[in-house]
């Protein structure tokens, strides 16, 4: 323990060192991984998507570092591996499998909806992530965009799916998220993205009117 934290305060006061001896090149890394950051949490990406891009280009750009020590490199030679190390990790991980695979389960039972007005506001808002009829948009093929719309679709199914209702599926809290905004989540519609999803106040208070006219949405049903 004490000695991984000695290499810890060890790499950092390296890094330290070199971001110094190279201010310019550090300058736009920082700039950067900081837009990387900020896109990434507006879109909702998850933990893992920032791990395996982190890891795979601070790898080989820290490894080139750390080879020159001796010698040492300049800003342009060391901007060109940073992105040379980007691009191949862009092209390389097209090769996970992970959140390639966009067939939908069988659809397996739907609420009783009171009106097919009912149904389409939840179409609009909700189905995109709980039902197993999930459209894919063409940017959902490409890594690691992929990856977040897979998490969301998975992490969304597994809360509630409004298309496996037979499976004894519930939507006590569906209401209530609608009601405090809190879903469709805020990252779906970000950068103009899914406009429908985007219900106005006239038609989040149809939607209500319409859920609690439904069974299986108010306590007690
Ligand atoms: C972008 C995908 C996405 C869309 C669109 C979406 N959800 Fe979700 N939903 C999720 C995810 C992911 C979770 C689990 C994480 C969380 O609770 O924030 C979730 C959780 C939930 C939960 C469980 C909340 C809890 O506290 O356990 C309910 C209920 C729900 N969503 C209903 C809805 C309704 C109703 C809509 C439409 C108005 C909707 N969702 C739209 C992804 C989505």
């Amino acid at each position: 323990m004490k000695n991984l934290m000695d290499m810890a305060i060890k790499f950092l006061s390296w890094l330290l060192r070199e971001i110094k001896k190279y201010k310019i090149a550090s300058s736009v890394v920082i700039a950067f991984a900081l837009v990387f950051l900020i896109v990434s949490i507006l879109i909702g990406m998850p933990p893992i998507g920032y791990i395996v891009l982190t890891t795979f280009i601070a790898g080989p750009t820290l490894l080139y570092v750390y080879k020159n020590k001796d010698k040492s490199t300049t800003n342009t030679r060391l901007l060109l591996v940073f992105f040379a190390a980007t691009v191949g990790t862009l092209i390389v991980i097209q090769a996970i499998p992970y959140g390639k695979n966009h067939t939908n389960p069988p659809i397996n039972g739907e609420p009783a909806w009171s009106s097919p007005r009912t149904r389409e506001l939840m179409v609009r808002a909700c189905f995109g992530c709980h039902s197993n009829e999930v459209e894919y948009p063409s940017y959902a093929s490409v890594a690691p965009i992929s990856w977040m719309v897979q998490s969301h679709v998975d992490e969304g199914r597994s809360k509630v799916n409004y298309q496996e209702w037979n499976s004894g599926e519930r939507g006590e809290d569906t209401i209530e998220v609608i009601q405090d905004g809190s879903m469709p989540p805020s990252f779906y519609t970000t950068f103009g993205r899914h406009p429908e999803a985007k219900l106005t106040q006239a038609e989040i208070a149809e939607l209500i009117a319409g859920l609690k006219a439904t069974p299986g949405f108010s306590e007690g049903d």
